[in-house]
């Protein structure tokens, strides 16, 4: 199997391959309207009998780190094998190639969203966030303490120019606000805000602006909803929430308000972080109802040392081997020793010590977000400890507040 970089004019007829791949109405529409969310550049292909029979793209993505920093991330979406020819390593080739691709461009991690969670571990990605997918009757959305952020929300028109770069300003720094953030490139802007996909409900999404004291926007919402009435000729409107962003729980409360005083609604849906404070700031808690709690962001560590360095740290002062086994790419794996400092600071490189811990790539690349805890991949069977003590201090080292999220699908 040979995989290749696809040529500008052939990313379109990858993504209507994909459509095959992913049993989707084939429409011209539909895959320029997923080119536009992806960009040009990124595609890969494997070519057999005159066809594409395989592709996968990136989507230049900056991911925000525990401490605040941002690295580069190579958003993996767009992955099919069409079914004639799947089962035979086609995808395995294509994930290799891309990988090889995120290393020359010196990003140091892959991340993605998974059309089914039993595909990509194989691959050294891990589960670093979990989304729980939340229903409420908005009735039942009173908060205990009234949202406090001061500024204004205000209704956009998807219709004018601004709108695109006012929401990108909004979504920009709403993601810098917490770990695992996923900054797009402002060019796919126009597109997530033009998709019909299923995740937003069906339908354009109408989007609110939260501004704040100065007039910039500092929180953003995507959200459909679609009016219908009961037996009983009652309201019975469902109300689905495909973004909601702020730059701190204060704007996002504010945007939760919005959403839930949408009249004739009995039902608003969204995901949110599993260990939400919205809960705890209901009259009602259990009128926040979880649908589901499932794996979100996958990240893949290429360059593990660059990766280590970029993020701040807690329980410093420490030192920690760690053997990192990537059988996958063997290239990203080995021993790494990660020093800590007391200011959280810490500076990871390849170490010939003997290790404290040993552990697959991909468990790193959950707990290398802060929210997945080492002691719970232990208990898992997936980390050994070899220094008794050890996993311990990882725990206290890696783990952070706030546990990352990203609202991002891709
Ligand atoms: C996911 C997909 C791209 C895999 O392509 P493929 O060419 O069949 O994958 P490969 O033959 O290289 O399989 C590699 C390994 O993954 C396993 N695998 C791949 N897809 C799998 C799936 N959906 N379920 C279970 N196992 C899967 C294979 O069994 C194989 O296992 P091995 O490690 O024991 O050899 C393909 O199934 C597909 O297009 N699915 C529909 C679209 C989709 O869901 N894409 C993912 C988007 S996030």
């Amino acid at each position: 199997v040979t995989v290749r970089p696809a040529a500008p004019d052939e990313e379109l007829g990858a993504l209507t391959a994909d459509s095959v791949a992913f049993s989707l109405p084939d429409s011209t529409a539909r895959a320029e309207r997923d080119h536009a969310i992806i960009g040009s550049g990124r595609f890969h292909l494997v070519e057999l009998d005159g066809r594409v029979v395989g592709n996968t793209a990136a989507i230049p993505f900056e991911l925000t780190v525990p401490g605040g920093a941002t690295v580069a991330a190579a958003g993996v979406t767009a992955v099919g094998v069409v079914p004639t020819h799947r089962r035979r390593g086609v995808g395995r080739a294509l994930m290799a190639a891309q990988l090889d691709d995120v290393a020359e461009r010196g990003e140091p991690v892959a991340v993605l969203t998974a059309s089914e969670s039993q595909i990509y571990r194989r691959f050294g990605y891990g589960v670093a966030t979990l989304a729980a997918h939340v229903a409420i009757d908005p009735r039942w959305a009173a908060m205990l303490v009234a949202p406090r952020a001061g500024g204004t929300v205000r209704l956009a028109d998807r219709s004018r120019d601004d709108v695109v770069a006012l929401v990108a300003e909004a979504a920009h720094r709403a993601v810098r606000a917490r770990p695992g953030g996923l900054i797009r490139p402002r060019s796919v802007w126009a597109g997530v805000l033009a998709e019909e996909r299923s995740f937003v409900g069906g339908g354009n999404p109408h989007v609110v602006l939260h501004l704040d004291d100065e007039g910039s926007p500092d929180g953003y919402l995507l959200y459909t909803a679609t009016t219908s009435w009961d037996d009983g000729a009652n309201p019975d409107g469902r109300l689905t929430v495909g973004e909601l962003g702020g730059v701190s729980p204060e704007v996002e409360a504010a945007l939760v308000d919005v959403a839930c005083s949408v009249d004739l609604m009995v039902e608003v849906t969204m995901w949110r972080p599993a260990d939400d404070w919205l809960r705890h700031r209901l009259v009602a808690p259990r009128q926040l109802r979880t649908r589901m709690v499932t794996d979100h962001l996958w990240v893949r560590l290429v360059d593990v040392a660059a990766a280590l360095t970029a993020r701040r740290y807690g329980g410093g002062p420490d030192r920690l081997v760690l053997e990192v086994v990537d059988r996958f790419r063997p290239a990203s794996g080995g021993r790494f020793a990660l020093e800590v400092d007391t200011d959280g600071t810490g500076r990871a490189e390849p170490s010939g010590d003997e290790p404290d811990l040993v552990l697959d790539v991909a468990e790193l690349g959950s707990a290398w977000l802060g929210g997945v805890r080492v002691v719970d991949l232990a208990a898992a069977g997936l980390v050994a400890e070899r220094t008794p003590g050890a996993l311990a201090r990882a725990d206290a080292v890696l783990r952070w507040t706030p546990t990352p999220w990203c609202t991002a699908r891709f």
